[in-house]
């Protein structure tokens, strides 16, 4: 690990150097910019965190990886940002954006792997299938990709009797929003053998009491990071309406971190069980 960092260091001083002397930099040849944490998380686990000389906002997973250049969030990054680490490659989820910025990086000339963004088993298959094909890694990504093949073949059976669960989303002081049908969340809390207490519209809306009182939740379902942007538990179940909720009455909470629950990346399988485990206990 020291090792991989000597050389990242190495690597950006011969960029500073280059930029403050006023000599052209090539760039580095074999660098990778990633967007999104699956992506990341997938390069990673690929053995390739080397060649990474930066990540989105969402891809920082450890200690070594928050020392690269952050260009980011994947969903709204601009080109500049992504190209001002000199990368010479862009692997990217297929739905960073905006459209604008990727297709100025593409018309910079950096090769950029667009790879599928789909959250489902079978998107995860894909995902970690293209980046090995990108990184010359077909073998790994094999062995890697098996677990999540094996699951797809004999899936968790559903829980008894089946949890209805809300998945709020929440992020900085932005108004929380629940989780509807056609979400990474909504597929997730399927996989774990319960039901989405939402199914009435597909993507995220915003949280109103109308809303929780209407879909009855048993359990509520969100990230660390959520519920510590909504201030904690005690706001959660302060809420308006929410004491009017199964969830509510009885404090029935489930809480991971977002990109294991979220990322369907290569730990999505134990993702899925510790949800299921987890359930089993709240309901
Ligand atoms: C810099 C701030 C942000 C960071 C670091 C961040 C990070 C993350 C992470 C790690 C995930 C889970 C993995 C993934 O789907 O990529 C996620 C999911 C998500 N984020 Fe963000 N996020 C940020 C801001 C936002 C904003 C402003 C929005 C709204 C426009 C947003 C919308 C979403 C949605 C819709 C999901 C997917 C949920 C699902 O798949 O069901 N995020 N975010």
């Amino acid at each position: 690990m020291f090792g991989m960092y000597n050389k990242r260091m190495t690597k950006h001083l011969l960029y500073y150097i280059c930029v403050s002397v006023g000599l052209p930099f090539m760039g580095f040849a074999d660098g990778i910019v990633s967007l999104g944490s699956a992506v990341t998380e997938i390069i990673v686990a690929l053995d390739a965190e080397e060649r990474l000389v930066g990540i989105d906002d969402s891809s920082v997973l450890s200690q070594e990886l928050s020392q690269l250049p952050q260009v980011g969030y994947y969903r709204m990054v601009s080109a500049e940002g992504v190209l001002s680490v000199q990368p010479g490659m862009i692997i990217s989820s297929e739905d960073a954006g905006p459209p604008e910025a990727l297709k100025k990086i593409k018309n910079s000339g950096v090769t950029v792997i667009q790879v599928p963004a789909e959250k489902t088993l079978a998107g995860t298959v894909n995902r970690i299938r293209s980046i090995g094909k990108a990184l010359e890694a077909g073998e790994a990504a094999e062995s890697l990709l098996k677990p999540v093949e094996e699951r797809m073949q004999d899936p968790l059976k559903p829980l008894a009797p089946e949890p209805k669960v809300l998945f709020i989303y929440a992020r900085g002081g932005g108004a929380p929003n629940v989780s509807g049908t056609g979400t990474g969340a909504d597929e997730m809390i399927r996989l774990a053998g319960a039901k989405n207490a939402v199914d009435g519209f597909k993507g995220y809306r915003p949280l109103t009491p109308e809303a929780l009182v209407t879909c009855q939740p048993d359990v509520l379902l969100m990230t660390r990071q959520g519920l510590d942007a909504m201030g904690g538990e005690k706001a959660l179940w302060t809420l308006p309406g929410m004491q009017n909720t199964p969830a509510g009455k009885h404090s029935r909470i489930v809480v991971m971190d977002e990109v294991l629950l979220l990322g369907f990346g290569p730990r999505v399988v134990d993702a899925i069980d510790q949800l299921n485990a987890a359930l089993k206990v709240e309901k």
